[in-house]
């Protein structure tokens, strides 16, 4: 009989984590590097296009306050990850903490959710990248058939030169008197995959400076927008004014504008900040992983909450949230201020930027397989390494090729749904955690603690489980369903193979 509970012992997964370090990773990473990484995994899609689809469809421009309020559930949770980081300082993730503190079935339900936030993150991702690369494409007089740009019935129609979606038209344009074509499938966002797919299964040199030197630029992009957007807000207060108001316009239905409308943003950009967990894999390549894992999480996630809100203010102050659902918004925001060079480098900055970003996904996917496969709970060949260029290449395979239909068939709206969704309820889970191991272990040592335990656990999950409730119920229905796969090829598969489990059964 499986023992649901059984825990991986800590013991052993410091052994693992020495067993790996010392033949390939070295421990480099400072604080600042570790900052820079999470901002690496965070800033993405989230900002360059869901916010103004949030905008848009749900919050105008109060979606500055949806992301104060999703950044908020985020600080939460974040503080009992820097906790989990600190405590439990190897490469692993919400995943490993769970195996080590809260049993098995928990770890797994844990991973699977994990799979789903990375899976359908770089999917996400993707779709977002196909928006501004065809975008940019376009400013080259360089046009990819409209019906392979856009998701499976979606008409696309020829507007100024461009084709857009429906929910991208200015108000009032005649439709039917506008050239138009149907979405079939997303051939670039596609290709996008599996293009990220080969550069992780050759390997790619995981180098701080690399990373930091992406960030740079997608740091240098948002600045950029953020400077020329609020010099010609100055310039034009009347402009802004007429924008912002009315700031939070008034509610049209559920989750449609007014308050509710707020905190419906807030579930759909939720995205956004997704990644700053991502700073605890890098654990094993920390100089001093006890100190600097919270500084890197927490930091982070600091750093991108200030730029979001300050780019949310700026964008609908520039042009009216309802022109914003667009695949570009930041560039359509860059547009209204006349700087021309601006537009081109925004997008390239997004096409740079989410192309790590998708990269960092994708990695992080098959980081949580290939432990998931090692631990005896997934299948073998989701551990098996290239001889020649040392990664988990038929995982990365498989997944890549499952991961690239997604944005080629799904609009992203409804897949960063289903991301947030999966994180929310991991983020949950993860606050649990950290209160519950307080209880039955208290005296551990613990170099960074959540302050006010069990008060912002317990208000990381409530929040964690609010923003659950908002999203559309065919997400949650959805994401039942992909919980319920798991939960079958657990007991079908996971009991019998499980590495902890065998070890129990020969005690
Ligand atoms: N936070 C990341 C993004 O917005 C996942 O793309």
């Amino acid at each position: 009989m499986a023992k649901l509970s059984a825990t991986k012992p800590i013991s052993v997964l410091l052994q693992e984590a020495e067993h790996v370090g010392e033949h390939t990773l070295k421990r480099v990473l400072g604080p600042f590097h570790l900052v820079m990484l999470g901002i690496g995994a965070i800033i993405g899609a989230g900002i360059f296009v869901l916010t103004g689809q949030a905008a848009a469809q749900h919050a105008g421009p109060a979606v500055a306050l949806s992301f104060v309020v999703a950044g908020v559930t985020c600080a939460l949770t974040a503080l009992c990850y820097a906790e989990f980081a600190s405590l439990i300082p190897i490469a692993g993730s919400a995943y490993t903490y769970g195996y080590a503190t809260l049993g098995e079935l928990v770890a797994w339900i844990i991973g699977w959710d994990l799979v789903l936030e990375y899976a359908f993150a770089a999917g996400t991702v993707a779709s977002g990248w196909s928006g501004y690369f065809v975008s940019l494409l376009d400013d080259f007089h360089i046009h990819i058939p409209p019906q392979l740009t856009a998701t499976y019935g979606n008409a696309m129609y020829l507007y100024q030169g461009h084709w857009v979606l429906r929910s991208a038209l200015p108000t009032g344009v005649d439709v039917s008197a506008l050239p138009h074509a149907m979405g079939i499938f997303n051939l670039v966002a596609f290709l996008a995959v599996l293009a990220m797919t080969a550069v992780l299964i050759v390997g790619i040199e995981e180098s701080a400076k690399f990373n930091t030197a992406i960030v740079a630029i997608k740091l240098s992009v948002v600045g950029i927008f953020l400077v020329i957007g609020a010099g010609f807000l100055l310039q034009h207060p009347h402009l802004a004014a007429a924008n912002w108001h009315p700031f939070i316009p008034p509610a049209q239905g559920p989750g449609r504008f007014g308050l509710g409308g707020i905190t419906a943003g807030a579930a759909s950009i939720f995205f956004a900040y997704i990644g700053f967990d991502a700073v605890s894999t890098a654990a094993q390549e920390a100089k001093n992983p006890r100190r600097d894992m919270p500084i890197g999480i927490l930091g982070s996630l600091v750093v991108c909450t200030v730029l979001y809100i300050l780019v949310a203010l700026v964008l609908t102050g520039l042009v009216s949230y309802h022109s914003l659902d667009v695949a570009d918004p930041v560039a359509v925001g860059i547009d209204a201020t006349g700087v021309r060079w601006g537009s081109i480098l925004v997008k390239l900055g997004a096409v740079f930027g989410l192309g790590t970003a998708m990269l960092v996904m994708l990695l992080g996917q098959s980081r949580i397989f290939l432990s998931m496969s090692r631990d005896g709970l997934i299948w073998k060949w989701a551990s098996k390494i290239h001889p020649r260029f040392r990664t988990p290449y038929v995982s990365n395979l498989v997944v890549g090729i499952a991961v690239a239909f997604m944005p080629a068939l799904l609009p992203i709206d409804r897949l960063s749904e289903l991301v947030n969704m999966g994180t929310l309820l991991a983020f949950a889970i993860v606050c649990a955690g950290v209160w519950i191991l307080r209880r039955k272990h208290p005296d551990m040592p613990r170099p960074f603690k959540t302050p006010l335990v069990p008060l912002v656990p317990i208000l990381g999950i409530l929040s964690a489980f609010y923003l659950i409730w908002v999203l559309p119920l065919l997400t949650k229905e959805i994401v039942v369903l992909w919980l319920l796969v798991g939960l079958v090829i657990y007991f079908t598969y996971s009991v019998k193979h499980s590495a902890v489990q065998k070890a129990l059964r020969n005690d």
